[in-house]
């Protein structure tokens, strides 16, 4: 059980950084838990729970920052592949993590929300998932879409699969009715995407929806990010010119 006393999580606005601009929504890819591990000498679900108390902490940061939409990639689609061993240990430590925090997450006045396939995970994490969803739909505050089996190919063929069973005429297809069947339906797009751990690619994250999206790379590992590597990232968000196609002011 991880404590934080709820009293931190009140905006302090003359601690928090001005930024000249902060994304409506960010999306975090939680990569480097295994090196982690590797270069401290522990097992890799050591790893996985430093990065679990990460998550905490960056999460804590955003609701500081009244960040509205907070996407955060744990277990994509590709990860089926790893040691059955390690597939079981995520799912234990997501059965945990849950348990453990759901009321945190609840006084935080964050909504959950799940991106992916939910009918592959064990029932009893299912049910889990689902009573996180409902505890919480009534809050107001920031929204943290968990994607945990989402793959965003499979957003995709999903989205496909709507639109041809419902039998949208080919005149009403357009950019905005596919988003609308993706798993961040009625979602504004990720204007920041955060990839820790050192790898410069996207891995299958959100692949529609980060279209526009500004990436900001950094080889710290997942474990170590904290308030203040959300802080350099949204300095460097802040300094971005976003131009979606248009001449240069
Ligand atoms: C991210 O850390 C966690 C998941 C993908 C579930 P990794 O386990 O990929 O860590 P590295 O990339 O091996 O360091
Ligand atoms: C991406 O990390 C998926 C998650 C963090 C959940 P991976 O470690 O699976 O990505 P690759 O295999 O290095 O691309
Ligand atoms: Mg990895």
């Amino acid at each position: 059980m991880i404590n934080m006393n709820i009293s931190k999580i009140e905006p302090t606005e003359e601690k928090l950084l001005h930024f000249t601009k902060l994304p409506t929504h960010i999306a975090i890819t939680m990569d480097g838990n295994g090196r982690w591990a590797e270069n401290h000498q522990v097992t890799r679900m050591e790893g996985h729970q430093a990065g679990s108390k990460a998550f905490l902490k960056v999460i804590e940061r955003m609701v500081q920052y009244k960040i509205k939409i907070i996407s955060m990639f744990a277990f994509s689609t590709e990860n089926w592949s790893r040691p059955e061993d390690e597939v079981n240990n995520l799912m234990q430590l997501s059965r945990e993590f849950i348990t453990d925090n759901l009321n945190l997450i609840h006084k935080y006045n964050i909504k959950v929300n799940h991106l992916g396939n939910l009918n592959k995970l064990p029932n009893d994490l299912q049910s889990k998932i689902n009573e996180s969803i409902e505890m919480t739909k009534n809050n107001t505050g920031t929204i943290i879409n968990i994607a945990f089996d989402y793959g965003g190919k499979q957003d995709i063929v999903n989205a496909v699969k709507k639109i041809v069973a419902e039998g949208m005429p080919i005149e009403n297809i357009n950019e905005e009715s596919i988003s609308n069947k993706l798993a961040t339906a009625n979602m504004p797009d990720p204007d920041l995407i955060i990839r820790p751990g050192g790898e410069l690619r996207i891995s299958n994250f959100l692949i529609w929806q980060a279209a526009y999206a500004e990436y900001y790379f950094t080889s710290t590992l997942w474990p170590d990010f904290n308030a203040q590597e959300v802080d350099y990232a949204l300095t460097e968000f802040s300094k971005r010119e976003r131009r979606f196609g248009k001449t240069k002011d």
